[in-house]
């Protein structure tokens, strides 16, 4: 599928984050208190129709990972069921990190779940440390990390 990535407002994100990460969980908070940063962006991939398919959040936040690094992290990466698997995390994030490398963030970040982890992995990311359940999800997690070497 040939997207478009756009700058949206965090509310252009609410109704694919609730869709997709938020149903089957006991969570139906969609807003992330770190939406308000003056430093949060929001991506979304906009098809031929300009229908919203994926949308990413990210915001300056250190990770003890990469200790000393300017670090960013990534939040409420969610794909419209009908179009997973077509490239359109993968260029989500792709743009994201050219603008973060281009600021000077050295290190891009993220909760990953466990059922994700193979797309993460398949983006460059690293998986470091052991497993953890989230609060709002109560869903399998780990660390993943791409160092923004440019
Ligand atoms: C995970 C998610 C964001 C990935 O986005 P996507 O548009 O489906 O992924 P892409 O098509 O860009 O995938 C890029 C590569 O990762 C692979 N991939 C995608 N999802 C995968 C998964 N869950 N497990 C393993 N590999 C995966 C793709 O096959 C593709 O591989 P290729 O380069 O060999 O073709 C999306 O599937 C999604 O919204 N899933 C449900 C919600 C979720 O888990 N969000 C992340 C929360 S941390």
């Amino acid at each position: 599928v040939s997207v478009e990535v756009v700058d949206v407002r965090a509310v252009d994100c609410h109704d694919l984050r609730r869709r997709v990460l938020r149903a089957g969980t006991p969570s139906d908070d969609v807003e992330f208190d770190e939406d308000a940063r003056p430093d949060a962006f929001h991506l979304a991939a906009a098809d031929a129709d300009g229908r919203l398919v994926g949308v990413a959040t990210f915001f300056l936040q250190p990770t003890p990972w990469r200790d000393g690094q300017r670090a960013a992290q990534l939040r409420g990466m969610a794909v419209e069921p009908t179009v997973q698997g077509q490239g359109v995390g993968a260029a989500l994030l792709r743009a994201a990190t050219d603008r973060l490398r281009s600021v000077g963030v050295t290190v891009l970040w993220a909760n990953a779940r466990d059922s994700a982890l193979g797309f993460y992995e398949r983006c460059g990311m690293v998986v470091v440390g052991d497993g953890f359940l989230t609060s709002d999800t109560l869903l399998p997690h780990h660390v993943v990390v791409l160092d923004l070497v440019s």
